[in-house]
């Protein structure tokens, strides 16, 4: 196996980190495996914010509920980007294009543009001997990270990425089995495999080093989906100018 599928099959989130922040080598590293990802129709629709300032870092750790978005080597906000867009359209025939910019369409563009480089960014980092979790929680308070941040009209943060040094080394966590998510020429039922796989991560939650439960796949999906989730994160995203029509 070489280097590169090693890391990639080595991954694990990491949530505890040594007192050691990234140097400016490493962030430069790492961000410029970010750019590298590809891009859809070369748009970069995607911006990158490395938060240093201690109180905005400590504002968005109370907005994501997790001490590690304070307690790490760096911490990276991913946002969908089309604001470099708006102006290039502003100067040009801004009727015509807003709509366009505005749709759907966009807002996949921009998020799909941003999980790439940020993918990169990580696998970058995990090639370095860092750790690094992805901070979905800073969706919710939206409204808030958009105002520590800054943010203009046509960007929104998508997630952040706590990244550093390791200071644990959690189990890997299975993934669910090849069957139930590579197909062949059409979509197949694979019920049968989900109920396979509950038994084996029920088994895994039972038996790993820390934090150990009783829980099972499903019912982490059932309890996801019971509760409404970030409901604003709608209304957010479409007075930024996304995903209108
Ligand atoms: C977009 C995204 C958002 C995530 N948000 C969080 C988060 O807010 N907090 C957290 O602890 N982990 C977060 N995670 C990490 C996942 O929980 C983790 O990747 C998943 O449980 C699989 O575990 P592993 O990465 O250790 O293999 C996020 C992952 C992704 C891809």
């Amino acid at each position: 196996m070489n280097e590169t599928i090693e890391t990639i099959l080595n991954h694990r989130s990491i949530r505890k980190f040594k007192d050691t922040p990234l140097t400016n080598e490493q962030i430069n590293l790492i961000i410029e495996a970010a750019q590298q990802a590809s891009t859809s129709s070369y748009m970069m629709a995607y911006s990158i914010i490395g938060v240093t300032d201690k109180e905005k870092k400590r504002a968005l750790s109370e907005v994501s509920g997790q001490p590690y978005v304070y307690d790490n080597g760096h911490l990276f906000v991913f946002c969908a980007d089309l604001n470099r867009h708006t102006i290039k359209a502003d100067q040009n025939d801004y009727e015509q294009m807003l709509p366009n910019l505005e749709n759907s369409e966009h807002f996949l563009v921009s998020a799909i543009d941003a999980a790439l480089a940020s993918q990169n960014a990580a696998l970058a980092a995990e090639s370095l001997g860092l750790g690094i979790c992805y901070i979905g929680s800073l969706r919710n308070d939206i409204e808030k990270v958009d105002e520590i941040l800054s943010l203009p009209k046509h960007v929104i943060p998508l997630f952040g990425m706590v990244m550093g040094v390791p200071a644990q080394e959690p189990d890997k966590k299975p993934r669910l089995p090849k069957k139930a998510i590579y197909f062949e020429n059409e979509y197949q039922n694979h019920e049968s495999e989900l109920d396979e796989f509950d038994e084996a991560i029920t088994e895994y939650y039972k038996s790993r080093q820390s934090n150990q439960r009783t829980d099972s796949w499903t019912d982490q999906m059932l309890r996801r989906f019971k509760k409404p989730m970030r409901m604003d994160v709608t209304d957010h995203v479409q007075r930024k100018g996304y995903n209108k029509r």
